[in-house]
């Protein structure tokens, strides 16, 4: 069984102070840091694009995980493929999504993770299962963070996790939207096994009993 990893989306960082944060980041030991692209076309909001995610996995060393909610082509998707960026995720339902953009991503030595909405059926991630080496279950609906977890979702996280054994794929199982202290251990029970963790972990200064928690996790697993 993996371990189970944490990833702070920085998109719900101090901006401000920016370095301090990245500094505690390095200190707390996460794993990795999640980066939410958004391009007003496939979520309404607009964040940061590729400059600002180079800027931060350079100075931060640690793992980065691009979480694209853009529409997509080969192209705008080659910009995210920077030095310290390890997996690159694009949605299911993105405008451009095809098998061609996931062996694109693979042959840039990245990993590659295949997202889906609270509405899409985890059905859709099977005929690329044996191809990714991510599955993101979204558990709000893409374009902010702040949101409450949708409770449907969680038996998402099962249903995916039930997909990956019966195929036999020891990948990553990441939950996105809402995560908090109070839904961790449901969510690890469901079978997930990378969480984003965006306001829980910088804005109500809960990161330290966050990464307590999942040590202890991992020590009982
Ligand atoms: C939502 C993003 C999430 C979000 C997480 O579109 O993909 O990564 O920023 O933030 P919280 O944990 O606050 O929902
Ligand atoms: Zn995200």
């Amino acid at each position: 069984m993996r371990k189970i990893k944490v990833a702070p989306s920085i998109f719900a960082s101090d901006f401000i102070n920016l370095k301090r944060e990245l500094d505690r980041l390095k200190q707390l030991g996460v794993d990795y840091i999640h980066y939410d692209i958004m391009d007003n076309n496939f979520v309404p909001n607009i964040s940061f694009g590729p400059l600002i995610t180079e800027q931060i996995a350079k100075y931060s060393g640690i793992p980065g995980d691009v979480h694209l909610m853009i529409s997509l082509s080969i192209e705008k998707v080659s910009r995210f493929m920077l030095e310290n960026i390890e997996i690159v995720t694009i949605h299911y339902e993105a405008d451009g999504f095809s098998k061609d953009i996931i062996d694109f991503i693979k042959s840039n030595n990245k990993k590659v993770g295949i997202s889906i909405k609270p509405q899409t059926p985890v059905e859709a991630v099977v005929p690329f299962i044996d191809i990714v080496d991510l599955v993101l279950v979204m558990t709000v609906e893409p374009g902010f963070s702040g949101q409450s977890l949708i409770p449907s979702t969680i038996s998402k996280v099962s249903k995916v996790r039930e997909i990956l054994d019966k195929y036999n794929r020891d990948i990553y199982l990441e939950v996105d939207g809402g995560v908090n202290l109070d839904n961790v251990q449901t969510l690890v029970n469901s079978g997930a096994n990378l969480l984003v963790i965006g306001s829980a972990f910088f804005k109500n200064n809960n990161s330290e009993m966050i990464m307590d928690l999942v040590k202890h996790l991992n020590k009982i697993k």
